[in-house]
């Protein structure tokens, strides 16, 4: 860690993701401001963001004490100034509506104090889009979290053209501190690098079980013991050098590319778009195979998921 910690966080917008960036910092004992537009929101964050720092230190994944003293300093704000002002760090996390992110980005710049690092969480907007009406591009960059933002640790890190070396160092020092695996993008392309390989697969997951081939629960076991666990160890480039004995990715393209390339010559969905009825037909077969309450659903998949992470990370340390 070269970069002093921030003394202050601005989390702008108090959404699922705001408010799990609000939580990852709270629980780490930064003071946090938040600042959402709707009244609601706000309100909801307000026992939503505890809860969910307070999650973390009961999964291990965040000292009590430190969690504590964090949201004691964890406040909501009336105005965007008042988060904004004397924050070292400012996290933009409104919808994903690339005219109302350039306008408030273009806000935060004329109330942001001159070294105040600038980040948005967007899921794959151009950082060129985000922050096209901002003047100092210097400061300014995406750091896309993945979501739950307190417990999945990587997030990618998208600078724009004219994003300096150092606010880049800067955003990775902050994650880095805050328990997180940043990633840099040599380039930013649209959907960034997750939401990329995530819309790819998601597309033939859907196709499948529209088809008919499978249902829900059993695509998504799938999915999770399929490639998800393989990739939870190792990703697909080094899953594949080692899947063909000694001779590794060699090996591998000599055997077996070419039923990869039988699937890719048409045999895997194509469309672009989810019609309607399809959509209908989606949801009714999801809220069929998951009927329990959201709530104890995504509770149940956090305890999963940080189990996955400690079970990783005593793995790198043994
Ligand atoms: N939901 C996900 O799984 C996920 C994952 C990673 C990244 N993201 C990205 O994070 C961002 C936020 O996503 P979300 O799912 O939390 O959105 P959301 O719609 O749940 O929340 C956005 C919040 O921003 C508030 N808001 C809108 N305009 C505002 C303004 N000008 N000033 C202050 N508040 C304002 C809204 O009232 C709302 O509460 C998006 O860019 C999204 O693409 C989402």
């Amino acid at each position: 860690m070269t970069e002093p910690l921030p003394r202050k966080v601005a989390v702008i917008g108090a959404g699922d993701i705001g408010a799990g960036w609000a939580a990852l910092c709270a629980s780490a004992g930064w003071p946090v401001a938040m600042f959402d537009a709707n009244s609601r929101t706000s309100e909801r964050a307000f026992t939503e963001v505890p809860r969910r720092a307070r999650a973390l230190a009961a999964l291990d994944r965040a000292t009590p004490g430190i969690v504590e003293r964090g949201l004691l300093e964890f406040t909501q704000t009336r105005s965007l100034l008042q988060a904004v002002q004397d924050a070292d760090w400012v996290i933009e996390a409104i919808h994903e509506d690339v005219l109302a992110k350039q306008k408030l980005t273009e806000s935060i710049e004329q109330v942001a104090g001159p070294d105040t690092l600038i980040t948005s969480s967007s899921g794959g907007l151009m950082p060129i889009e985000i922050f096209g009406r901002v003047r100092r591009l210097d400061r300014c960059l995406v750091t896309h979290p993945l979501n739950p933002p307190e417990l999945i640790p990587l997030v990618e890190v998208v600078p724009e053209g004219r994003t300096s070396p150092a606010a880049v160092q800067r955003a990775v020092d902050y994650l880095r501190a805050l328990g997180r695996y940043p990633i840099v993008l040599k380039k930013a392309v649209p959907g960034y690098v997750v939401n990329r390989i995530a819309a790819a697969v998601w597309r033939e997951c859907i196709d499948l079980v529209l088809r008919g081939v499978i249902s829900v629960e059993d695509l998504d076991r799938a999915a999770s013991l399929g490639p998800g666990i393989g990739w939870a160890a190792a990703g697909p480039h080094l899953t594949y050098h080692l899947a063909a004995g000694e001779g590794g990715v060699t090996a591998f393209l000599q055997h077996l590319l070419g039923s990869f390339e039988h699937l890719w010559e048409g045999k895997l969905a194509t469309w672009h778009r989810l019609e309607p009825d399809q959509q209908r037909a989606l949801t009714h077969a999801i809220e069929k195979a998951y009927t329990k309450d959201v709530g104890m659903l995504r509770e149940a998949r956090d305890r999963r998921l940080s189990a996955i992470l400690r079970a990783l990370e005593q793995a790198r340390t043994t």
